[in-house]
């Protein structure tokens, strides 16, 4: 918790007729990442972009392309997403049949890894898997939709997260995603988060002021 906090905006929120401007905005606001949603209509009941609108949007910014992956099975779409410039590979548990063979699959092709888990999914999911991983999700809402409420129940769960990787002293950064605001976002730090995700709050709060928003968010 002495790391930096670490703002990512979700774009998911962003206006989908103009993104490549929306990252520029972002970027000149002060954002630190930004969170790509990819959903496939099956892990998720809801469908948003892919790999060949990424590849697109990575010239526009030099920022850490931070892409959650809600697809199942993710294996076979890991190449296209670290080919079209993802820094970060996110995905979740369930989406796999081999955790550690998609951890190996991310890092072949150079890129950070990290591993979600949605509200109900318990730490025992990913914990033999801590000391190979750059990154937790723990999402706040069930995963789908931006725009939700923030589910406190899941604090619990990340501040136990916070405390195994203090204690096994590994570099592995946690990240909160899902109706974060600026009520729970101390909140959210003081549990143990160094990242936090945010679309609705960035895209929408004060007249939709980038800048001010993730200030509020980083320094709230
Ligand atoms: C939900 C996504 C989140 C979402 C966050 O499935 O993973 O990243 O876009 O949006 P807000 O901040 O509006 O909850
Ligand atoms: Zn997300």
């Amino acid at each position: 918790m002495s790391a930096p906090i670490k703002i990512s905006p979700s774009i998911l929120s962003a206006d989908f007729s103009k993104l490549g401007e929306e990252i520029i905005s972002l970027e000149k606001a002060g954002a630190d990442y930004i969170h790509i949603d990819v959903m496939d209509g099956h892990f998720v009941p809801n469908i948003t972009i892919g790999p060949e609108v990424i590849k697109r949007l990575r010239p526009v910014t030099k920022l850490t392309f931070d892409v959650h992956l809600m697809i199942a099975p993710v294996d076979p779409f890991i190449k296209d997403f670290a080919e079209a410039g993802a820094d970060i590979i996110t995905f979740h548990p369930e989406a796999t049949e081999d955790i550690s063979k998609t951890i190996k699959l991310i890092r072949s092709h150079g890129k950070k890894v990290g591993v979600s888990l949605k509200p109900l999914s318990p730490i025992s999911l990913i914990e033999n898997y801590l000391n190979e991983i750059d990154l937790i999700l723990i999402m706040s809402v069930n995963p789908g939709f931006g725009g939700q409420k923030f589910m406190p129940e899941v604090l619990d769960k990340m501040k136990s997260l916070r405390e195994i990787v203090e204690q096994k002293k590994l570099k592995v950064d946690i990240e909160i995603d899902g109706g974060i605001n600026f009520d729970n976002s101390k909140k959210a730090k003081d549990f143990g988060a160094n990242i936090l995700v945010s679309g609705s709050t960035v895209f929408k709060e004060n007249g939709g002021n980038l800048q001010k928003n993730i200030q509020l968010l980083r320094t709230n």
